[in-house]
């Protein structure tokens, strides 16, 4: 309970006073917002779903004695960035996580532009701003931290999710490229790639998923929210658990490139055939 504590304080020196997580509602970021609650952060949390980021907010609030700030902001709105400042020119904000994305699956001729474009938007060119912003303040203070959220999908091709796994590439560089870049003004940076994870976006395709449970490599958000913030500091990107770094590097080291991404794709395919339950 001590070293517990202890690291709860190191952690807080390091990345507080206060932290922002998008995304923040529910899933990975409401367990990346409880994870911190613990460690004694103060939040902002960001998100649309304005009622839920309420919720949290407040429970967390409640439970763990921290300040918390619900900002309800659209990330693909061309001024999110305007709103975001507002809420936080008074605070000091020593850590960032980039959460929020839009996930989409379906061959790409089919996928509506408005979507491409969302997508684009919130998973590449918000995280870019938001680093962009809060890690200059990082380093002028000289410490803090940034974590963007890759995927395993951003290592190869990955047919019939071929733009989401896009822009997750996209963190994954963007993420391991600062990690460098920040590491001698004091700002720590990571990539970190959940795997497979039981939370509402994982479930709209997977009607049968039960909330609350693991099935094989689908985990429950806190320990990918607790493996990215024990690795933060540690590596350029990290993965959830010894599983899904061995699945990389086999996908990415030993087998051909070629196989790798007709197997993903002909996956993918058979799970689009498989008829949805009523
Ligand atoms: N779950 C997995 O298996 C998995 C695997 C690999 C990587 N990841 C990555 O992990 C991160 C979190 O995933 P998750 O599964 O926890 O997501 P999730 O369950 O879909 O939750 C994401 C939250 O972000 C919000 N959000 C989406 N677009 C937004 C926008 N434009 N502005 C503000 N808020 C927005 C969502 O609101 P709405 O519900 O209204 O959209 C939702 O509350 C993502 O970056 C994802 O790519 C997840």
């Amino acid at each position: 309970m001590a070293s517990e504590h202890a690291h709860g304080t190191e952690f807080r020196d390091k990345y507080g006073p206060w932290a922002l997580v998008t995304g923040a509602a529910q899933g990975i970021g409401s367990a990346y917002a409880e994870a911190l609650a613990q460690r004694g952060l103060k939040l902002i949390l960001v998100d649309k779903q304005d009622e839920l980021l309420r919720q949290v907010a407040e429970e967390l609030r409640q439970r763990y004695g921290v300040d918390t700030r619900a900002v309800t902001v659209d990330l693909a709105a061309p001024n999110f960035i305007a709103t975001v400042c507002q809420h936080t020119e008074d605070v000091a904000v020593g850590l960032l996580i980039c959460n929020a994305a839009l996930g989409t699956v379906g061959p790409f001729l089919d996928e509506p532009l408005e979507d491409l474009q969302l997508a684009i938007a919130i998973n590449c060119t918000a995280p870019a701003l938001l680093a962009r912003v809060f890690g200059k303040h990082m380093a002028d203070r000289g410490r803090g931290g940034i974590i963007f959220m890759a995927s395993g999908t951003a290592y190869y091709g990955n047919p019939f999710v071929a733009s989401y796994a896009a822009t997750k590439a996209y963190n994954l560089i963007l993420g391991e490229s600062l990690w460098y870049e920040l590491r001698d003004c004091g700002v720590d940076v990571l990539a970190f790639i959940p795997g497979p994870t039981n939370t509402p976006g994982l479930r709209k395709g997977r009607p049968g998923l039960k909330e609350g449970v693991e099935v094989g490599m689908i985990k429950l958000p806190s320990r990918a929210a607790e493996a990215a913030l024990q690795a933060l500091g540690h590596a350029p990107t990290a993965a959830r658990d010894l599983r899904m770094t061995l699945q990389i590097a086999l996908t990415t080291r030993i087998l051909p490139r070629r196989k790798v991404i007709a197997r993903f794709g002909s996956r993918l395919a058979m799970l689009r055939r498989t008829p949805r339950p009523k």
